[in-house]
């Protein structure tokens, strides 16, 4: 698998993570979203950890997705004493060896390593002040897929924290910790900064560029060099493809190597068989969408629909919501029961249906979104069983 290595923006992310770009608001924190699969985690692990650490910075990355039974909490408190016991090294080792718990850094600070984040613990700040200052050198957290802390209290608590060690942490034109947040939904990532409320109020949430004609011309590159024989290659219609495949390197790669497969007795031009994979893919995805959207009861299906339709607006319960399930079912649908249909969408593998622990409700793939307004537009809202062949009527003959 190549990777294509996304230096320029990398950088560009870190001048505005110091606060020296001249606009822009990223030394408050960086939210970044971009669908599922087109290269976030990659991105920031493979380029802007690097970066940030070639320019000084001591850079600690947790993944809230990495284990999904374990609180999102524990996680973040967890990878800053990860990178903590490394700063100190010997002398953490060493204490630790010895039994003794705490460790103190330039002198000034205890810290037990072993409890940081807990409530009898270091805070989270006084951690990262001691990272800060044991490594002498700002601190950059990634955290991604940061939405899923806000699905459990202690997460929330931790996202608040971070706040308020950034607010110590730094001053304009001196700052000492960077935050950097990235998610696959837009809509669950605003709920850390859209209400007044929210442990980053007043952030803006950013789209992650994705791949893009640089991407395309790599790979393009990388076919003419092994296959002289296929020069010039069609990038255009290699572009098409991939956004076809919504900008996800992982599909559209699968396919460019299935496509030049050696095995693959290609009468015709390889980039047409590319292009074919992408719609094939396409279809499947929607199919997809609509055999689990027909798979749902009734009830499921309006609540659904409602979230769609509402998004951010969504109130499960409020009178509008009540007539428009009774609406779509054709009965009298109680608050009880909707919240039945909405924890069974929950509940599902994989769920349909995303909520925050302050009962805020989004739908658990952003792509449906897209999907609904698709649809919506073309007046295929909503989807509908195949007809059956009508039963053959004997009396007719
Ligand atoms: N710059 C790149 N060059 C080549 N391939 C890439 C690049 N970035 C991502 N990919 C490929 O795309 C796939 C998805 O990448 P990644 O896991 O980084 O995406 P993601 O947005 O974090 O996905 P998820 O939503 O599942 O967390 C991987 O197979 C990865 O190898
Ligand atoms: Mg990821």
């Amino acid at each position: 698998m190549i990777h294509f290595p996304r230096r320029a923006l990398a950088q560009d992310l870190v001048t505005a993570l110091q606060g020296k770009g001249l606009l822009g608001d990223a030394h408050n924190g960086l939210f970044l979203a971009a669908p599922r699969r087109t290269g976030k985690s990659t991105f920031l692990q493979a380029d802007l950890q690097p970066a940030l650490e070639q320019d000084g910075a001591v850079v600690v990355y947790v993944d809230l997705w990495a284990d999904q039974r374990r609180d999102p909490g524990d996680l973040i408190a967890e990878a800053i004493g990860r990178t903590l016991i490394q700063q100190l090294g010997p002398v953490a080792k060493a204490a630790r060896a010895s039994g003794l718990e705490n460790v103190t850094i330039a002198g000034v600070l205890k810290i037990d390593t072993s409890k940081i984040g807990k409530m009898d613990g270091a805070t989270l700040t006084e951690a990262l002040r001691a990272l800060h200052q044991s490594a002498k050198a700002p601190v950059a957290l990634i955290i991604d897929e940061a939405q899923h802390a806000l699905t459990s209290e202690a997460g929330e608590a931790a996202m608040t924290a971070l706040k308020s060690a950034r607010d110590q942490l730094n001053r304009p034109g001196d700052i000492h910790l960077m935050l950097i947040m990235s998610g696959s939904d837009r809509d669950k990532l605003l709920r850390l900064v859209n209400t007044n409320g929210a442990p980053f109020y007043g952030s803006q949430i950013q789209r992650m560029p994705e791949l893009g004609p640089d991407f395309i011309a790599h790979v393009v590159q990388l076919i003419e060099q092994q296959h002289p024989d296929l020069q010039p290659v069609d990038s255009a219609a290699l572009a098409t493809a991939f956004a076809s495949f919504g900008h996800r390197p992982q599909f559209f790669m699968a396919a460019v190597g299935q496509a030049l497969n050696p095995l693959a007795d290609l009468q015709t031009r390889f980039e047409p068989a590319v292009l074919e994979a992408a719609h094939q893919r396409q279809a499947q995805d929607e199919a997809q969408m609509e055999s689990e959207y027909l798979g749902l009861k009734p009830l499921e299906q309006a609540v659904l629909w409602r979230l769609l339709e509402q998004g951010q607006r969504f109130r499960p319960y409020d009178a509008e919501a009540l007539r428009f399930y009774a609406d779509k079912t054709g009965q009298p649908v109680t608050p009880p029961k909707a919240q039945n249909a909405l924890e069974s969408l929950r509940q599902r593998t994989p769920a349909l249906v995303w909520k925050s622990a302050r009962s805020e409700y989004a739908v658990d793939d952003a792509a449906m979104h897209r999907w609904f307004a698709l649809r919506t537009q073309h007046g295929t809202w909503p989807p509908e069983e195949p007809q059956h062949p009508l039963p053959f009527d004997p009396g007719q003959f």
